[in-house]
């Protein structure tokens, strides 16, 4: 069956003062999947995260959120369907604590205290936070403190969560912390995902992968057949292949395997089995 559109945009145009980013993108988003955008800085990842989210608004085209067409009299309502987490969470938090820090998005959505400590433990359980939710932001760790900015987006349920190089600051194993909560909301949760990155190690884990440069759409189509694209040099576009793909690519080249791995397990195997 074909999974419903979520998220659409039909040439679409959009320039700032001195510099036009998109003249004629288009791009559809279907419910529940994951999506990797990629490309090199400027490429126009941010501007893009910022259009889908209605930060900014298209000068030309069309944009359809669920269906409906979003336009300058509804857009603040329908961005409401659409949740953003940034790179730096220290440029996100307004509370004193974790828990004012999740509750201060919900303010605005006239809920009642009740409902409002019920969306701050469930999100807080989620994304394992429940036991800093009296500590201030600040203090916490790197993937902490992205929990915590994740968990006050979370909390406003929006059916569509956008992480713009949400673990670009983060060391490995809090960027591991991230990306599991990521998954966690794809596989269980069944949310639309869009993951914004220029690391395509990161960007394997999505179902789908849609490349960016200079505005434009280069490739979109499951990571792994865009990395076996023999036609396709991503470094080409400044990105940096994922490490267990190029060595496979550069032994295929040599004839030593003949597709590409992704894991260490993959290659090891194909390597021993030869
Ligand atoms: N506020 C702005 N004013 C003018 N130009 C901008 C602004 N923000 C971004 N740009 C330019 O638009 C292009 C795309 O930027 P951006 O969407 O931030 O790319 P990315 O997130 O892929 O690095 C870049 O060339 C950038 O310099
Ligand atoms: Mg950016």
């Amino acid at each position: 069956m074909k999974k419903k559109e979520i998220l659409s945009l039909e040439n679409i145009v959009f320039a700032y003062p001195n510099y036009s980013v998109f003249e004629g993108l288009s791009i559809q988003i279907h419910e529940g999947e994951w999506v990797a955008i990629v490309g090199a800085n400027g490429s126009g990842k941010t501007t893009l995260a910022k259009i889908l989210s209605g930060l900014i608004q298209v000068e030309k085209g069309t944009f359809k959120i669920t269906d409906e067409l979003v336009t300058t009299d509804n857009f603040v309502e329908l961005r409401k369907k659409v949740g953003m987490v940034f790179q730096n969470p220290d440029d996100q938090f307004v509370g004193v604590t974790v828990r004012d820090d999740i509750a201060f998005g919900l303010e605005n959505h006239q809920l009642s205290r009740e409902i409002m400590q019920e969306r701050i433990q469930e999100y807080a359980t989620k994304v394992e936070i429940i036991d800093f939710l009296d500590r201030e932001p600040h203090a916490l760790s790197g993937g902490q403190k992205q929990r915590v900015a994740i968990a006050s987006v979370l909390a406003l349920e929006p059916q569509i969560m956008i992480f713009d190089e949400s673990t670009s600051m983060l060391d490995p194993h809090a960027r591991q912390e991230v990306m599991d909560v990521v998954q966690t909301l794809h596989i269980d949760d069944q949310k639309t995902i869009l993951t914004i990155t220029h690391d395509l190690e990161e960007a394997l884990l999505a179902d789908r992968m849609i490349v960016l440069h200079d505005g434009k759409i280069v490739a979109d189509a499951p990571p792994l057949e865009i990395f076996s694209d023999e036609t396709l040099d991503l470094t080409a576009y400044r990105l940096q292949l994922p490490f267990y793909i190029a060595v496979s690519k550069a032994l295929k080249q040599a004839g030593k395997i003949s597709k590409l791995y992704h894991t260490k397990e993959g290659l090891v195997s194909a390597l021993c089995n030869r």
